[in-house]
């Protein structure tokens, strides 16, 4: 819903259980009044008569027209008079920076609006556009806002446009910038490593500006472009929660600035360091959109919606809510070390067992034993692979299976075919020795014909071959930024341009192969971002595949992607990262929570671990519509403590299901209660595993026991309503 009052200027947004109030003060800026829980339109009257004049500048008299500094704004600007940290800068022919973003016109429309070339929200109610103009250097931005009466995410984006006859320079465009009142708030952001991605840390927000981003290219593994304010002590499962998620994968940004009366300015898009955009006379540049959310009830509530958010309106529809293929991939089995008969050991096992896709990982093509050449030749490799795909396919085709292929189509290797024929197509700066990531180079997406030779070599191997899942993977960090395609004063637009052309791959292929299911993967989870989520509806989430550190890692990601996003697999022990044993049953339990599959040789298991996977599977297959559109609470927080919990509740709250795992043995905190939040208090609920009948609210209530468990042992319960007769 969105009302405007026409005398007041006031503009008032809501979605399911929030409210965002703005308002034209009288010297024209485009003031930020509320963001939270829901209120009504005469509120927001009110709003605009108390507050909105109690934090209003005075730009009249002498020198108080520097008074802006205090102002909530949706939109800061540079060098008059906001002295906080701008949200678009913008730079004329002569030098000059100054601006000042006054309301000009708005308008109300039906559904979203599409950025070019982005990854964006599919679908919502309606989107309010407020144009804001500088007359001295002759910029115009557009802010948008969709919101959805069914949703608490409100989406956000700017179009900035340059409405001058001389071309501008510019130099920072954020997505948003909003502004809370004073608080104890606390930042959750989600910092990590390879093989330990998303670690929630919650800190203090002193003065100053606190700044989490990426430079590298990709939204990272070391901080996911996500960050969440917890407002006086709220926690899991109450007290009120901002999430801040960028739908973008390359270099970002999200600042938070807590000036010296206490208010909150954050804001956040494309990394401004290095960026500079060159806008000719009326050209307009799109920025990334922000996904925003509020809950009253919790960081819990938040993931919830944020999950909805990304299955419903961001992630690919024929894929979102489909049933995934329950894979075995090869690459901890065999790694570059494979042959015929070692995958159809694989394939003929896996079969058995009821494992509907077999994934042939990295090693299947041009001359690559290790990781040091053959990245860009999109050929089978016929002395590894005897009758090249075709055999390995026709061998998943006889026994029931179908068949996915990995890809790592940004990179190429120095030693392969297509550099001897294009080194230019590198990212490279002639002159300098390239910087080395996994031996590999990146190719400029930047150009075009880089791009078209890509879809080329990729669509020709997915055309010829029935191929229904495609792994595609990126395995470095971008370096040496710098194009020779690009003008001299033009090196400030390649990042960018680097992930639009990356977004034309993905959408070029995977639009051309609409039934073919596509997997991120980036070295694990370097780019687990909603920008990525809408060409992959799934992404592998960390190189890390053992359960216990699994635990961690998909707690943290569960803070603003669902868990069909996650693929989960159960590996080999001692796990290949960590030298960690744990039985199968964890592992399984652990993989469940997500969109599940094998990463290990299932020829060599034992009988007992067979029956195992085929028991992991059958048991699967009875929870994935939880996985695909269930709720998600989350009851023990493995980094708090000793235990790992969590529950997917279907909508209507007749099926649930629960794991669990003890992360390490604290004697005296082992016997205490898990309860179970998120269940129908005023239903009985059966747990197959233990034939109790037992009611939604004394679960909530009082809780279980968590069971007895040993170190690094699990339990998984299936729930379901018992119905009234
Ligand atoms: C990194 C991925 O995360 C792994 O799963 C595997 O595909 C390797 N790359 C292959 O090189």
């Amino acid at each position: 819903m969105i009302y405007y009052d026409e005398s007041g200027k006031i503009f008032l947004l809501s979605g399911k259980n929030y409210s965002y109030a703005m308002f034209v003060n009288k010297y024209g800026f485009l003031q930020h009044l509320h963001y939270g829980s829901k209120i009504s339109e005469s509120d927001a009257v009110w709003l605009a008569g108390r507050i909105g004049k109690a934090y209003q500048p005075d730009c009249e008299g002498n020198n108080t027209d520097l008074d802006i500094d205090n102002m909530p704004s949706e939109c800061g600007f540079a060098y008059r008079g906001d002295f906080r940290e701008p949200t678009v800068v913008t730079e004329r022919a002569d030098g000059a920076s100054m601006s000042r973003y006054l309301y000009a016109s708005h308008k109300i429309s039906e559904g979203v609006f599409e950025p070019s070339g982005l990854p964006h929200a599919r679908r919502g109610d309606k989107t309010l556009y407020v144009t804001l103009r500088d007359g001295f250097s002759d910029t115009e931005i557009v802010l948008y806002y969709t919101v959805s009466d069914d949703s608490d995410v409100l989406v956000r984006g700017s179009v900035i446009k340059n409405a001058g006859k001389t071309a501008l320079k510019l130099k920072k465009a954020f997505s948003f910038c909003t502004e809370l009142f004073a608080a104890d708030w606390k930042l959750l952001k989600l910092e990590g490593n390879w093989v330990a991605e998303r670690s929630p840390e919650i800190t203090d927000l002193g003065h100053g500006v606190t700044k989490i981003q990426s430079l590298r290219g990709a939204s990272s593994h070391q901080m996911n472009p996500f960050a969440a304010l917890l407002r006086d002590g709220a926690d899991e499962f109450s007290g009120e929660c901002y999430g801040f998620q960028l739908i973008y994968s390359g270099s970002w940004a999200i600042t938070a600035e807590r000036n010296n009366i206490n208010q909150l300015r954050i804001q956040g898009g494309v990394n401004d360091f290095g960026f500079c955009w060159k806008l000719g006379a009326g050209e307009s540049f799109h920025t990334p959109q922000a996904a925003l959310c509020y809950s009253s009830e919790g960081m819990g509530k938040l993931s919830r919606e944020y999950a909805d958010f990304i299955r419903e309106r961001i992630m690919p529809p024929a894929h979102a809510f489909s049933t995934r293929p329950i894979v075995v991939n090869n690459w901890e089995a065999t790694y570059f070390d494979f042959n015929n008969e070692k995958l159809f050991a694989i394939i003929d096992e896996s079969a058995k067992l009821g494992i509907d896709t077999f994934v042939l990982d990295d090693g299947w093509f041009g001359v690559r034993d290790s990781d040091r050449s053959g990245l860009g030749d999109w050929v089978v490799n016929e002395k590894k692979l005897k009758g090249g795909l075709k055999a390995v396919i026709d061998r998943c085709k006889s026994k029931g299976m179908k068949f996915g292929l990995w890809f790592e189509p940004e990179m190429i290797s120095p030693d392969s075919d297509l550099y001897r024929a294009h080194p230019d197509y590198a990212i490279c700066k002639k002159g300098t020795t390239p910087v080395y990531g996994r031996n590999q180079l990146c190719l400029d997406l930047t150009r075009k014909e880089v791009r078209d030779c890509v879809v080329e070599a990729v669509s020709k191997v997915l055309r010829e071959n029935e191929i229904s899942y495609v792994k595609w993977d990126y395995n470095r960090d971008l370096a040496d930024m710098y194009s020779e395609s690009l003008p001299a004063d033009g090196m400030g637009e390649f990042t960018h341009r680097y992930m639009l052309g990356a977004y034309d791959l993905f959408e070029r292929i995977t639009s051309a192969f609409p039934n073919i299911l596509f997997e991120g993967c980036a070295g694990g989870g370097r780019r687990f971002d909603a920008g990525m989520l809408y060409y992959f509806p799934q992404i592998w989430t960390s190189d890390n595949t053992d359960a216990v550190e699994r635990t961690r890692i998909q707690y943290g990601t569960s803070y603003c992607y669902p868990l069909s996003a996650m693929s989960c697999h159960v590996s080999v022990c001692p796990n290949h990262q960590t030298g960690r044993t744990v039985s199968f049953d964890t592992r399984g339990a652990v993989a469940s929570l997500g969109s599940t599959g094998y990463e290990l040789d299932i020829s060599k298991l034992s009988e007992q671990e067979k029956q195992k996977v085929k028991k992991q599977v059958e048991d699967y297959k009875k929870i994935s519509d939880l996985v695909l559109s269930g709720d998600l609470y989350r009851l023990c927080d493995p980094f708090a403590g000793d235990r790992f919990c969590e529950m997917l509740v279907s909508k209507d709250k007749s099926k649930a299901y629960i794991a669990g795992v003890l992360t390490s043995y604290l004697p005296r905190r082992n016997s205490s209660h898990l309860r179970i939040y998120g269940l129908d208090e005023n239903k009985t609920y059966k747990i197959t595993e233990t034939g109790e009948c037992v009611s939604g609210k004394v679960l909530a209530a009082a809780g279980i026991p968590f069971r007895e468990l040993r170190e690094y042992e699990s339990f998984v319960y299936h729930i379901e309503e018992v119905k009234k007769k």
